[in-house]
């Protein structure tokens, strides 16, 4: 059970970034709050972390990403929040999650993709890579198999959670260096 003042702590989270709108690129500041946030939330919701599971990682896209101007590192955070929100934001998530905690999770990654996407609009003119947004689909796709092929028990959930996590410190590692660049 999620306490009340962790509740509140995700509220506030939550409506202090809300807030914050109108400062579009400098909104970058705030990113490592609400990573922070959404890596408490994703411990939350389903406990430790499995030990030794192996699962697919893009590692050397994120290695290419943090060499990229910042635009694409910007396009690339928001492509990867997004799959994150919508495999996570599953009908058939594990039963062992904790629903409500992952309705906050869900709800703070949607505040960074959102806050990141109007962030991008000076950036509109140069497409995203192709190859990149290839390789970040296809990955996801993958993550989305493993689910389907361990007919979504709880843990083949905890390898996507494991996943979901190095991406989120990973993704928060890329929006540090973007935000030094601006
Ligand atoms: C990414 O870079 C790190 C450090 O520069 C390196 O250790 C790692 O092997 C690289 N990962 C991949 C998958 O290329």
């Amino acid at each position: 059970m999620m306490k009340q003042t962790q509740m509140w702590t995700h509220i506030f989270v939550i409506f202090f970034t809300l807030q914050s709108q109108c400062s579009a690129c400098k909104w970058l500041d705030r990113y490592s709050t609400l990573a922070k946030e959404s890596l408490n939330l994703l411990e939350e919701m389903g406990g430790q972390y499995p030990e030794n599971v192996r699962v697919p990682f893009p590692g050397s896209l994120y290695n290419l990403t943090e060499q990229a101007e910042v635009e694409d590192k910007v396009k690339f955070l928001i492509l990867t929040s997004d799959h994150i929100i919508s495999l996570m934001d599953a009908t058939k998530h594990s039963v062992e999650w904790n629903t409500r905690t992952l309705q906050y999770f869900l709800k703070v990654l949607h505040r960074q993709s959102t806050e990141l996407k109007e962030c991008e609009d000076p950036y509109q003119k140069r497409p995203y890579k192709e190859s990149y947004k290839k390789r970040i689909n296809r990955h996801f796709r993958t993550l989305r198999k493993i689910l389907k092929k361990e007919k979504y028990s709880a843990q083949a959930w905890q390898k996507i959670r494991r996943a979901v996590k190095t991406h989120l410190q990973r993704m928060n590692i890329i929006a540090n260096s973007a935000k030094s660049s601006v």
